[in-house]
């Protein structure tokens, strides 16, 4: 059997199908190439290249593939974008995720694992968040990734498809093959905003507030390294395939780091100085999120193995270093 990887091209998508053939599955992917690199596909994955709002192509890659699962990252993820043009957010995110489940209900699949984001809590009740803390995103990213978590409970006591939902913290980091790594345009994330002062392509990077209510003033984030976050997907669909019940996990260390403890641990790591300077804060920055990923590590048995900052700034400065263009130059 196997499992359909939507947005398989993508960043943790393309990281997930790099450890799911590890492990020794078969896998299709489905990619309309938007934002994800057909360079980042696994050479033996099934590319499919189509767009999840297009039912006619869905339904075809159902009725070809023996489909037990799927694993959903075909979504638009940029925050301020989502600001700017809510209604693609909504058409992408929710509208696409609608036409899916009519495929799931039309071909018979009834299991998926699916990518949300700490972005639904908007700003946290408490720190460290736990997955039933209050839930108003501050965007509307967030809010299209609510809805669709929504939308999975309501379509289960309809058609019973059974679904988890991934909350991922700040995801980072790259494969540790050097092969694959985050390739974003425009890049908006701190790391590898960071990475291109050494890299030659930015002269410094720009601290987005220091008079946060944090030690040093900076906003405090959860990096969880993107190979955990695959592994986590991996340890979810067979939770589902062994009959676990519909669930939602926060995905994360449980530590947070400063923006300055970011920087500096990437001035270590690279040993360049990374001039940076004070910015104004970004509009709907909290000051803190860190995720409780306690019931991910006791009901899924995850447990993140790439949790020092260190290894992670490092592996995404191998991926950067080598492909300073990303996939562009990557062939
Ligand atoms: N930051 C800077 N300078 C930069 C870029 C970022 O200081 O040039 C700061 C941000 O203000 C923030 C931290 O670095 O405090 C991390 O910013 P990112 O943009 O890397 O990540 P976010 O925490 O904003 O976003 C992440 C996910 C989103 C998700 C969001 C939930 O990438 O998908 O968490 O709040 F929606």
């Amino acid at each position: 059997m196997t499992i359909l990887v939507l947005g398989g091209a993508g960043y943790i998508g393309s990281h997930t199908v790099y450890e799911l053939i590890d492990n020794g599955e078969e896998i299709a992917v489905v990619d309309n190439l938007q934002t994800g690199h057909e360079e980042a596909i696994h050479p033996k994955a099934r590319f499919y290249k189509g767009d999840i709002r297009d039912n006619n192509f869905l339904d075809e890659v159902f009725k070809k593939e023996k489909i037990d699962a799927v694993i959903h990252f075909a979504a638009c993820s940029i925050v301020a974008e989502s600001m700017n043009n809510p209604l693609k957010y909504y058409d992408n995110n929710i509208c696409g995720t609608k036409i899916l489940l009519e495929s799931m209900i039309a071909n018979g699949v009834d299991k998926i694992v699916f990518s949300s984001t700490a972005a639904v809590y908007g700003e946290p009740e408490r720190i460290p968040i736990i997955e039933t803390d209050r839930t108003e995103p501050a965007n509307t990213y967030g809010e299209t990734k609510l809805s669709m978590e929504k939308m999975f409970k309501w379509v289960e006591k309809a058609h019973n498809i059974r679904f988890v939902s991934l909350r991922y913290f700040n995801a980072c980091g790259a494969h540790v093959s050097g092969k694959i790594g985050e390739d974003h345009s425009p890049e908006t994330h701190l790391i590898p905003l960071i990475l291109q002062v050494p890299n030659g392509k930015r002269k410094f990077i720009s601290i987005f507030g220091d008079d946060y209510d944090t030690k040093d003033g900076t906003c405090i984030r959860d990096y969880i390294h993107v190979t955990d976050l695959a592994r986590a997907h991996i340890l979810a669909v067979k939770y589902l395939q062994n009959s676990g019940q519909s669930d939602i996990f926060n995905l994360g260390n449980g530590v947070g780091f400063t923006v300055k403890e970011v920087i500096d641990t990437a001035r270590k790591v690279t040993g360049h100085t990374i001039p940076s300077h004070i910015s104004p804060k970004r509009a709907g920055d909290p000051a803190k999120l860190i995720a409780s990923s306690e019931k991910a590590r006791q009901i899924l048995g995850w447990k993140p193995q790439h949790d020092s900052l260190e290894e992670i700034i490092s592996s995404a400065w191998m991926w950067h270093k080598n492909y300073p263009d990303g996939f562009k130059k990557s062939t």
